[in-house]
């Protein structure tokens, strides 16, 4: 079996970042190369400071701070990576497509194709191309078809290996992965790369978490998990609505099915919506292949875990709204919390960005305070949505670092992401200091009901009447 000594990484993003430094971290013999072909986030990655690093993930700076510029290397010589690695891992954003055929539900692969060109020019050597990125099941097989056709005689084993970890525990979940799943092709050769790529893994893990399968089950695989895993947060929180018209409590009812063993009890904690950049994108893409391949039953099935996750969203910008006696025109609405998470800078998808947008319509003042999210992140979210002007949305909405003097003269405080700072607050003062009757709307389940009506507060949690 071939012995892997160096290892490109085409993608610095969130999960070629960590990855690449956990593994250079486990394997001091094996140089890292994480490569991007944006300049800016390269140089956040080489910088000294490590608190710029580019992402933020508890555990991270530590270990990139053992491990670059030793066996860990950031860089934008795509090439030059590329040329010197024996295994290339893939690991580029594979968005929702915004044009075209499958526009709004289909995986755009464009960076992924563009990877696997620029493999097949440069490489001189036999490479294992390790497919990392979240990718439709049969990807492997355009991948394939590209490399193949280089006329160069360079032979490729493409493997699919998914990446299971969960921003915010990134470091954790790697070191202490449930399993490490490896596809690829059942040849002789594809088992040879499928052991070189478990090797690694099995320095730090082990032998029953590294799992070998074809690489379609590996491909299909990781969209599964992601589907099941958002279909929970889905039937919780449908629940959750039901429970604030029954009177009763959703954490009671989570317990309550969470202790049958066959159910388990994580990942089922009712929220404003599920957000982050995979879920949503990741069903998405599992519902246009069901539709593809002619299953529109399961296509539905599907669509139903977003179409639920819309309606958390929705439901809980307009409790706000009628709460406020129907009108928020005017009203100073502050938001704790920006990120789709605590412990992350990461706001893609967060659903923060729709609840304001909602409060926004209805000419709310929005005053947003997040411990980890810059205001250029806020404003780039909402302009994005393209619903108003960028200038409206400045005049609207405020970016400020301190939580305390946000609340000055509230209506109302909205909990949108469950940092544990939010919980540590003098509630009390910020009671004191916002326009009576003060309300808190708690879309994380973050605060004590009977705390919080103590002090005065008018407080709804969500999955509780
Ligand atoms: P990201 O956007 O944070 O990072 C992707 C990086 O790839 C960007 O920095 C981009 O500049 C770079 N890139 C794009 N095209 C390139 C090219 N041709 N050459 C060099 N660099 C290029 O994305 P991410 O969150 O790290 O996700 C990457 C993949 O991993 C996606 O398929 C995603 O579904 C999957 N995934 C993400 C997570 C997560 O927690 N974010 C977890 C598991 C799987
Ligand atoms: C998720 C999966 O957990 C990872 O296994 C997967 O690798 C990753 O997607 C991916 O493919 O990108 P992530 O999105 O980082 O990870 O974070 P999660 O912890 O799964 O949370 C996703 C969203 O669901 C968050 O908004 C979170 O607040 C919400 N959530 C989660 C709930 O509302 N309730 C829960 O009980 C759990």
């Amino acid at each position: 079996m071939q012995k892997i000594t160096k290892i490109c990484c085409i993608g610095a993003g969130y999960v070629g970042g960590p990855t690449m430094s956990v593994i250079a971290n486990q394997c001091p013999e094996i140089e890292v190369t994480v490569v991007d072909i944006n300049q800016n986030r390269i140089d956040q990655w080489n910088d000294e400071n490590l608190d710029n690093l580019p992402i933020y993930e508890p555990g991270l700076k530590e270990i990139v701070a053992e491990t670059r510029g030793k066996n860990l290397f950031f860089s934008t010589e795509v090439d030059k990576a590329i040329d010197e690695a024996q295994l290339i891992f893939i690991s580029v954003n594979t968005p929702t497509k915004t044009y075209g055929k499958g526009k709004g539900q289909a995986a755009d692969l464009k960076y992924i194709e563009l990877c696997a060109r620029n493999i097949a020019r440069v490489a001189k050597d036999d490479k294992i191309v390790v497919e990392k990125s979240t990718l439709p099941v049969r990807t492997a097989g355009a991948i394939k078809s590209i490399l193949q056709n280089t006329g160069n005689g360079v032979n490729f084993e493409i493997l699919s290996n998914p990446e299971f970890l969960a921003e915010g525990t990134a470091i954790n979940d790697l070191l202490n992965a449930d399993r490490v799943l490896i596809g690829g092709d059942e040849t002789p050769s594809g088992q040879e790369a499928k052991d070189a790529l478990s090797a690694i893994y099995l320095q730090w893990l082990p032998k029953e978490r590294v799992l070998q399968t074809n690489v379609w089950s590996s491909e299909l695989s990781k969209l599964v998990a992601n589907a099941f895993l958002a279909q929970r947060v889905s039937s919780i929180n449908s629940i959750s609505a039901l429970c604030e018209k029954t009177d009763a409590n959703i954490a009671e009812v989570s317990r309550a099915i969470g202790f049958d063993s066959r159910i388990g009890s994580k990942f089922l904690n009712s929220s404003v919506g599920f957000g982050g950049s995979c879920f949503q994108k990741d069903i998405l893409n599992l519902v246009y292949i069901a539709r593809s391949f002619g299953l529109p039953e399961v296509a539905d099935y599907w669509e139903q875990v977003i179409i639920m996750n819309d309606y958390q969203k929705k439901r809980f910008a307009e409790n706000i709204i009628t709460t406020l006696y129907n009108t928020v025109s005017g009203k100073k609405i502050v938001f704790y919390g920006w990120a789709f998470k605590k412990d992350t800078n990461d706001t893609r998808e967060s659903a923060a960005i729709y609840v304001a947008d909602a409060l926004l319509d209805e000419q709310a003042e929005i005053v947003v305070y997040d411990p980890k999210v810059p205001a250029e992140r806020v404003y780039a979210d909402l302009d994005y949505l393209n619903t108003r002007s960028p200038e409206e949305n400045r005049r609207l909405l405020k970016v400020v670092n301190d939580p305390s003097e946000a609340v000055e003269d509230a209506h109302a405080v909205a909990v949108l992401t469950e940092w544990d700072e939010f919980k540590t607050y003098d509630w009390k003062a910020i009671y004191d200091k916002m326009l009576k009757p003060a309300f808190v709307f708690d879309g994380r389940r973050l605060l004590d009901k009977e705390e919080m009506e103590t002090l005065g507060f008018d407080y709804y949690k969500i999955g509780q009447s």
